[in-house]
């Protein structure tokens, strides 16, 4: 069985073709990041039009990588929501012409749904163990943040998620007030690297039993400490203050997602998403969990298209086939 996927959710246009649900054959990502970076986050008006440049030869390069043409595929896979309205309807759009020109079925996924299918791919064989049920999984992007009970193959159980601001909008808002570029989550990381992560004593918002995040204290006390710092006419001590960021936002994921993984008796951790791509999270919970870990290779945390081929067809094999009049559902929660 194999998928051609298209993802363009937010700002990347991306393709991709999978195997048997796991195997990658191609994987091709056009990135608007150079595009926004000057407005210091996505201009969805923009990204749109950006996706409707690129759509068509991320497709065709995607084909070209994989050595397949569309007659040897068995379906066309496409993120239907959560994301960006207009850049959703390119990809849907677009997917619903390969489809009715193929004669292909349409199979629409959940963007949080491909993040987590994530942990399944590999280029390589052998293929590496799959992460055992149930499964305690972290989702955390520039949109969302999520901890999700698994108990079986597309069941999910969401146990909370984020009050205010998504761990990737943090970064991204964080990283401004620093002075660091768009998006801010590879910026804090790469400036925090050299910095000392306890010399900034920011809060932790534990919010007692719940399994849900804030983050909007962290973020205050951010913008407090710069504009203190510059009120005072001193240079921003920015590798510092990206170190005790970083690490704030860290330590209260890691140990929330591994409290969740005793209270439910999971199996394993899954850690999905953008943020799952960040040095520190991937060290730390790897260190501290219990439990085996299971994080996408650092190609498949930020957006990519074969994360959504990957849990296509998961949702092809179970019988899912979408109609040619399929809308895309911007606010698209993940459920059963
Ligand atoms: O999954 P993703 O590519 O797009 C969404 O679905 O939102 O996630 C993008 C987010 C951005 O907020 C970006 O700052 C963050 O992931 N990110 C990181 C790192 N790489 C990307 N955050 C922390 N550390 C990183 N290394
Ligand atoms: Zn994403």
């Amino acid at each position: 069985m194999r998928l051609l996927a298209l993802e363009t959710s937010c700002d990347e246009t991306a393709a991709a073709v999978v195997e048997d649900g796991r195997k990658l054959l191609s994987s091709a990502v056009a990135s608007q990041v150079d595009l926004h970076a000057q407005y210091g986050g996505v201009f969805p008006e923009m990204a749109s039009r950006q996706h409707v440049l690129a759509v068509y030869p991320i497709v065709q390069q995607a084909l070209r990588e994989a050595h397949l043409s569309l007659d040897e595929l068995d379906a066309v896979a496409v993120t239907r929501g959560p994301g960006l309205p207009g850049s959703l309807v390119v990809g849907v759009n677009a997917a619903k012409g390969l489809a009715l020109g193929s004669g292909l079925p349409l199979v629409g996924v959940n963007h949080l749904e491909g993040h987590i299918y994530a942990a399944w791919l590999y280029r390589q064989d052998p293929p590496p163990a799959e992460p055992r049920f149930p499964i305690l999984a972290l989702i955390v992007s520039g949109g969302h943040t999520e901890l999700v009970l698994i108990r079986d193959h597309l069941h999910y159980e969401r146990l909370g998620g984020t009050l205010d601001d998504a761990a990737g909008e943090a970064f991204d808002k964080a990283a401004r007030m620093m002075g660091l570029p768009y998006p801010g989550g590879p910026a804090i990381q790469q400036a925090g690297a050299e910095g000392d992560p306890q010399s900034f004593k920011f809060p932790r918002a534990w919010l007692g039993d719940s399994w849900n995040f804030s983050f909007s204290g962290l973020k205050t006390a951010v913008l407090r400490q710069v504009q203190s710092i510059k009120a005072q006419r001193d240079a921003l001590p920015v590798a510092d203050l990206a170190a005790s960021f970083e690490a704030a936002v860290v330590e209260v994921l890691v140990v929330k997602t591994l409290r969740a993984a005793e209270r439910f008796g999971a199996a394993s951790v899954l850690v999905a998403g953008g943020v799952s791509a960040n040095r520190r999270l991937r060290q730390e919970i790897s260190l501290r969990a219990p439990l085996p870990v299971h994080i996408p290779p650092l190609e498949f945390c930020t957006d990519n298209a074969a994360m959504i081929a990957a849990a296509g067809s998961r949702r092809f094999a179970a019988g899912q086939r979408d109609a040619l009049d399929m809308d895309v559902l911007p606010t698209w929660r993940l459920s059963a």
